[in-house]
């Protein structure tokens, strides 16, 4: 892998291909990176450490890049353990380094290195780390994704270090750049609604103070480099951060118990088609990754949800569906019903009522009830929910 990001300045991150779930909770069938960076100026600083599960690997690829120099600065921008797992065992080996962080961020450094003892400096908002060549703007950026977190800006060679923010699943390989969003949007989508959907605000907020820095690199924490044209990468997390409809379509989820929601579905989807729906996405919340599920409500202006009653309320996968939604701060979209229930349907009452704890969703009509299974006096029904959500 070719690991020169900019003149003076190296990849020194890993790839772990063998953790079963990123954040105990999402699949990475691709594996994920944790990127880290080194600046060889006449200063040298360190841009973050990587999961202590790849510690040695990190060590190594440090001790490589450094060509027996010592560093100067470990800048931790994000105390998250996958990016701070190595921060006692760096300065263990390199005992002069200083640790340069925000002020939370060396709260939080004393929570996971209890008994520790680390030459910290704290830097606010516009502070300046001059090495030489090259110097680190600090912008701070709470909430994107923790509170403690600030990304660096160099304006020499014109490399925003972002933190978390523009990262994707998926490790790296041999391909550390990324140019275009063609084969980046999809894991980063499901990595942006996931780790960050709930922080549209403070997204928007370090948005503004990224594009006025004027980046020509943005080096995250996770996924490649991005460079070439970044407008339609700022594009994305611009409409993304401000909860904007990304994709026309429809976005349909069932969780049905026996088939019949699914059949229901699947009829729905053919209605919707019919009527020229330009897409009809779906997934089956019982078995289909529900971070899928989650970035794909995000990515489409309209969600119908199709579920089975169960235990007098909704059955489970839909409702961790809504649940997981709420969490994320889903907002701004047109919602459509279809419940089901042999004796005594009770799914729609429950998802009315936990869309209507969300902000700014427009139920666009009454739930459709089907009993058991649809039958065709329940088609006029799914035709006009299905004229509904197009209007
Ligand atoms: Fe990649 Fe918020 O840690």
């Amino acid at each position: 892998m070719k690991k020169t990001i900019a003149p003076e300045i190296r990849y020194i991150g890993v790839d772990d291909n063998d953790l079963d779930l990123f954040e105990g909770q999402y699949i990475i069938p691709e594996g994920i990176s944790y990127n880290s960076y080194v600046i060889l100026d006449e200063k040298i600083a360190i841009m973050d450490t990587v999961d202590a599960r790849k510690g040695g690997e990190w060590l190594a690829n440090l001790e490589e890049a450094l060509g027996g120099r010592k560093p100067d600065y470990l800048v931790v921008q994000h105390v998250e353990p996958d990016h701070s797992g190595v921060i006692a065992a760096a300065v263990e080996k390199y005992p002069s380094l200083q640790i340069v962080c925000s002020a939370k961020a060396a709260t939080f450094i004393g929570q996971f290195f209890e008994g520790k003892t680390f030459n910290i400096k704290t830097v606010a908002e516009g502070e300046v780390l001059e090495l030489g060549k090259h110097s680190l703007r600090f912008i701070m950026a709470p909430m994107v994704h923790w509170p403690e977190v600030m990304v660096s800006f160099d304006p020499e060679s014109k490399v925003l270090f972002a933190a978390d923010a523009f990262g994707k699943f998926g490790s790296l390989g041999d391909e550390l750049f990324i140019e275009g969003t063609e084969d980046w949007s999809c894991e980063a989508r499901r990595y942006y609604f996931n780790i960050c959907g709930k922080y549209g605000a403070p997204v928007q907020a370090l948005l503004k103070k990224a594009a006025a820095a004027g980046p020509a690199i943005i080096a995250p924490l996770h996924g490649p480099v991005l460079r070439g044209d970044l407008s339609p990468f700022l594009a994305l997390y611009q409409t993304w951060s401000s909860y904007g409809v990304e994709s026309e379509g429809v976005f349909l989820a069932y969780a049905s118990i026996h088939g019949g929601t699914a059949e229901a579905a699947e009829k729905l989807a053919e209605i919707l088609k019919a009527k020229g729906c330009p897409k009809v996405a779906m997934s089956d919340l019982t078995r289909d990754d529900m971070a899928e599920a989650v970035e794909d409500a995000f990515r489409y202006g309209r969600l119908i949800v199709a579920a089975a009653s169960y235990d007098g309320g909704l059955f489970t996968p839909a409702h961790t569906f809504l649940h997981t939604l709420q969490m994320k701060g889903y907002c701004k979209r047109k919602v459509a019903l279809l419940e089901n229930g042999a004796w005594a349907p009770s799914a729609g009452r429950v998802m009315k009522e936990m869309f209507a704890a969300m902000k700014e969703i427009e139920l666009v009509a009454e739930p459709v009830t089907i009993r058991s299974r649809m039958r065709s006096a329940d088609i006029p029904a799914l035709e006009a929910l299905a004229d509904t959500i197009l209007a």
